[in-house]
């Protein structure tokens, strides 16, 4: 056959294929799910590219295995959707990674139906407007690496139960209205210590004594209502990099605390704390220090990078003196 004859009878053949058989990589029941997701949220202009007669591992937002095509990432980012988010979520069974970010307007409860993932790895619900509580499944899901429910309006307490989840690298629980003690619990993390960030809620009571035992790298427990001590946070044998309780009610004194080497930042603005500052901070490399507002005394000591911060740092206290402060 002449060549040309047999590329036109080529193109003809291609072009006569169903454009669903050409991008069919879907998994049958995944696009189902997604269907109806789409449909809950009243078929947002964000999510046009779902149609039925495409395959839906090249929709927007999604993400498939690349072997077995079931759906294993939804991602909604910065998208004009308003509503809840669907309760058929939950059924996608294969899903690892779950992200609404950056939606005005997605209000109400996370959805029980999430439960049901077991292989999530990443959810991230933030910089939402989700309202109820944390949800204690959280716990039941054994692969979660990281958790982000910040900057929403969730409620009441921190479930003690997500100390079992033994994969956690970081949870992001800060800018809400969380009430109640910090769980003891969270002192006795079984596997991975997750980076630990709390701040901007209106937890109350004292810091763990069990966080003694532990070694967070980053701990932002900061513009809580937390009172007491704080000194246990600062264990000398840990690899804790970064500490900010700043703006909370907390007071104990600081002259006999010992720091770990690790230490770069911490912040203990805006509390009560006295005493004075231990020498031993001359021996960090720190790259923030902030003890201003605070109710200490004496000599700033001199060495390190103590000197290299300027007065904010330290001002606004009973009477701390020298550089960069005053004489004393
Ligand atoms: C949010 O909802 C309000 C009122 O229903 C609407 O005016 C606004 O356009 C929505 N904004 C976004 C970003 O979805
Ligand atoms: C968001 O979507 C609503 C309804 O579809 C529309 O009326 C509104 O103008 C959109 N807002 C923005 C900021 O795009
Ligand atoms: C939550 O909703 C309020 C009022 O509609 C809005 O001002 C705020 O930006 C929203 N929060 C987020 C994180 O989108
Ligand atoms: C710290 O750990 C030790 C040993 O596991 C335990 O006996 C002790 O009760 C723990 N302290 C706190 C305050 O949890
Ligand atoms: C730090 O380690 C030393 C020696 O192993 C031990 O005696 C001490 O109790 C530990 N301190 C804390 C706060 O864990
Ligand atoms: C220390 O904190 C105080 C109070 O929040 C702030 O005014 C000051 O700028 C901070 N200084 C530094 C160097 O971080």
């Amino acid at each position: 056959m002449d060549t040309r004859i047999c590329f036109l009878l080529l193109s003809l053949f291609l072009f006569c294929l169903p454009s669903s058989t050409l991008s069919a990589r879907c998994n049958a029941n995944d696009k189902k799910v997604l269907m109806s997701i789409k449909k809950s949220l009243n078929n947002p202009y964000h999510l046009a590219s779902w149609t039925s007669n495409t395959g839906c591992c090249d929709w927007y937002s999604v993400e498939c295995d690349p072997n077995t095509n079931r759906i294993i990432a939804l991602t909604i980012f910065q998208a004009n959707i308003s509503g809840q988010i669907p309760a058929a979520v939950g059924d996608l069974p294969y899903l690892e990674t779950l992200i609404f970010r950056h939606i005005t307007n997605l209000t109400g409860q996370i959805p029980p139906s999430i439960a049901k993932l077991k292989n999530l790895k990443m959810v991230r619900l933030s910089w939402t407007n989700l309202s109820g509580s944390v949800p204690g499944f959280f716990s039941q899901l054994p692969n979660l690496d990281y958790l982000d429910l910040s900057f929403n309006q969730l409620s009441g307490p921190i479930p003690a139960s997500l100390s079992k989840l033994t994969k956690l690298n970081a949870l992001h629980l800060d800018r809400n209205k969380l009430t109640g003690y910090i769980p003891d619990s969270f002192g006795k993390f079984s596997g991975n210590v997750p980076d630990l960030y709390l701040s901007h809620n209106q937890l109350s009571g004292e810091i763990p004594k069990s966080f003694g035992n532990i070694s967070f790298g980053t701990i932002d427990l900061s513009r809580n209502k937390l009172v007491g001590d704080a000194s246990m946070l600062f264990n000398p044998n840990g690899s804790t990099q970064m500490i900010d309780v700043s703006r909370n009610l907390l007071e104990f004194d600081l002259s006999k605390a010992r720091f770990p080497k690790s230490l770069t930042n911490l912040d203990l603005s805006h509390n009560k704390i006295r005493g004075s500052l231990p020498a031993e901070l001359t021996g960090l490399n720190l790259q923030l220090l902030n003890v201003s507002y605070n109710r200490l005394c004496g000599e700033i000591p001199s060495g390190g990078k103590l000197q290299d911060f300027d007065y904010t740092s330290y001002f606004h206290n009973r009477c701390l003196c020298g550089p960069p402060l005053a004489n004393c």
